[in-house]
């Protein structure tokens, strides 16, 4: 069978793409914050998945307010990387994996996990930016990728009652249960990494832009270490409030997160600030059971 047998979480902030893109990423401001990934290229290279599920957001590249899925599955056999307005960013494309995309979409549906297909789109720094830090500069990405998009833009409202609420944390925690359900009754056998991304606390616009908690960004790094449930029941308004309006993107977090088993290994953690207006967290979990069958 397949199985999940490891979480990555990471901040995607565009930034970290440019500063590696560019070569900046050794400048005297950028060390700390790869250095902070060294480990991840290492633990990456030893777990070699074979496929990886990444849960991101889209940043209004693909989706805009047409069209507003809460969870959207990638069942397609490759993606673009995207032009968000200064050239798509030069990295490989990504490919998917259309077999286990496509059971894993049957198998939520029918666990009553309704989600949106998409057989095309192109993928922003919400996707290739985890993907950059956790393989660094390649010529290929090492393997085929699931993208999962979740809506987390949008809110709180602008104006009136025309907003997209992000699902709930404990929502995205379900359905990172669901989604270990769907993998996990696919009758190959698959090594799969999830990627949780985006956080940690930062605001880009208005009055409080440039907020960083890094007492929130900490307590939301042990929660997710150990005790996953506690980090489901933190409010839109809490993230709001403590983790700024773009902070809510952790609830992403808890997809991957939920895709584990309750008790996990902490094989690396990692926080930084500050990388553009935000703090970087980086955390890798590894099931407890995995590596008890090791
Ligand atoms: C920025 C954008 C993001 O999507 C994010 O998650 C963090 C930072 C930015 O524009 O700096
Ligand atoms: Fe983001």
């Amino acid at each position: 069978m397949a199985e999940i047998v490891a979480a990555a979480f990471t901040s995607h902030v565009p930034a970290i793409g440019v500063a590696l893109d560019t070569g900046h990423d050794r400048d005297d401001y950028w060390r700390p914050v790869f250095a902070g990934y060294d480990k991840a290229k290492e633990w990456i290279a030893s777990v070699a998945p074979d496929v990886i599920i990444c849960v991101y957001n889209d940043h209004a590249t693909q989706f805009d307010l047409t069209l507003i899925p809460t969870f959207a599955l990638g069942c397609a056999a490759r993606y673009r990387p995207a032009d968000e307005g200064w050239g798509a960013r030069p990295v490989p494309e990504v490919e998917g994996h259309p077999e286990l995309a496509w059971h894993i979409a049957q198998s939520l549906v029918l666990d009553e996990f309704d989600i949106t297909i998409v057989n095309d789109m192109e993928v922003d720094h919400g996707l290739t930016v985890p993907l950059s830090v956790m393989y660094g500069k390649v010529d290929a990405w090492p393997c085929p990728v699931i993208p999962l998009a979740v809506n987390v833009v949008q809110f709180p409202p602008p104006t009136g009652n025309r907003c997209s609420p992000p699902p709930t944390g404990n929502r995205c925690y379900n359905l990172g249960k669901a989604i270990r359900r769907a993998v996990e009754s696919f009758p190959k056998d698959l090594k799969v990494v999830i990627l949780g991304t985006g956080g940690m606390s930062h605001q880009l616009q208005a009055q409080r832009a440039g907020l960083i908690n890094r007492e929130f960004d900490n307590r939301f790094l042990d929660m997710l270490e150990t005790d996953p449930v506690a980090a489901t029941r933190i409010s839109h308004t809490e993230y709001l409030r403590e983790a700024g309006s773009e902070g809510i993107e952790l609830v992403m977090w808890l997809v991957a997160r939920g895709a584990l088993d309750e008790k996990v290994e902490t094989i690396h953690r990692f926080y930084h600030v500050p990388a553009s207006n935000t703090a970087v967290g980086h955390l890798i979990l590894e099931n407890a059971s995995a590596k008890a069958a090791e």
